[in-house]
């Protein structure tokens, strides 16, 4: 069966075997498809990528970005949440490319959704996006226009702080920045794979709208209206 060696899914319709009595369903995990384009939210992607995707009890959960926490609003996921601003009122306030005082395989996820746009050097970027989305780490030309550089310290961290067969899902957005595309979701599919983890699967996330700026007049690069939720498993593969 497909689903064997995966954990059950407590949200699977009762099934009734042909020999059961009508009054002791079994509740059986059922196998669902999972799509690699996801146009509704990231809170219940998540829950599919759980499900889809987990080998072992996916709690407790890191999210080491965690902002507002708009990712759980309404969930009763059991989630540690960090960031390295205070202002969020995170269960612990630390750089998550340092995670000091946090166990070795502790966690069952990691959630990942850095910044992909910074201060670039000339000016302290102070608009409201920027400010509501955390995006304070400098991407000028000494990181070659893109956050990249976050990823490897963070990803050592990760792999430290996850349970064997554990899941890394990261939510990347590539950009323009300096009048070229900066591929952040290949970087970090490589530094995944550098820091040992297993790249399992990509996942387009298409937005409502692009994300725009009032700079871009006559940009000559298709206006970005997906992200990539990508999907690493700590182990050397992504099937048991
Ligand atoms: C794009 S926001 C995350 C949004 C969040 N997923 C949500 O839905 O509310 C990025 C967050 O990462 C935090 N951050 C940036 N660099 C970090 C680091 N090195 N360690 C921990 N948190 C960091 C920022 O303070 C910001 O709150």
């Amino acid at each position: 069966m497909l689903y064997a060696g995966r954990m059950p899914n407590p949200a699977a319709p009762l099934l009734l075997l042909d020999d059961a009595a009508p009054e002791a369903p079994v509740r059986l995990p059922q196998y669902a498809p999972l799509s690699s384009v996801w146009e509704g939210n990231d809170a219940d992607l998540l829950e599919r990528m759980f499900t889809f995707y987990a080998s072992i009890e996916v709690e407790p959960i890191l999210d080491a970005t965690y902002n507002v926490g708009r990712f759980w609003k309404g969930s009763t996921r059991k989630i540690v949440s960090m960031d390295i601003d205070p202002k969020y009122k995170p269960d612990i306030v630390a750089d998550n490319r340092e995670m000091p005082g946090v166990g070795n395989d502790s966690f069952a996820v990691v959630v990942y959704d850095p910044p992909h746009v910074g201060p670039q050097g000339r000016n302290k970027s102070s608009k409201r996006f920027d400010v509501d989305f955390g995006a304070t780490m400098p991407c000028g030309a000494e990181h070659g226009w893109i956050l990249s550089y976050l990823y490897p310290p963070f990803l050592q961290q990760a792999k430290r702080v996850l349970k064997p067969n554990g899941l890394l899902l990261a939510k990347i957005t590539d950009m323009v920045n300096n009048h070229r595309s900066r591929w952040a979701h290949c970087d970090f599919m490589r530094m995944a794979e550098e820091a040992g983890f297993t790249v399992c699967d990509l996942i387009v996330k298409v937005r409502k709208g692009p994300m725009l700026s009032d700079k871009w007049k006559t940009a000559h690069h298709a206006r970005k209206r997906h992200c990539f939720w990508i999907v690493c498993r700590n182990a050397t593969r992504c099937e048991r």
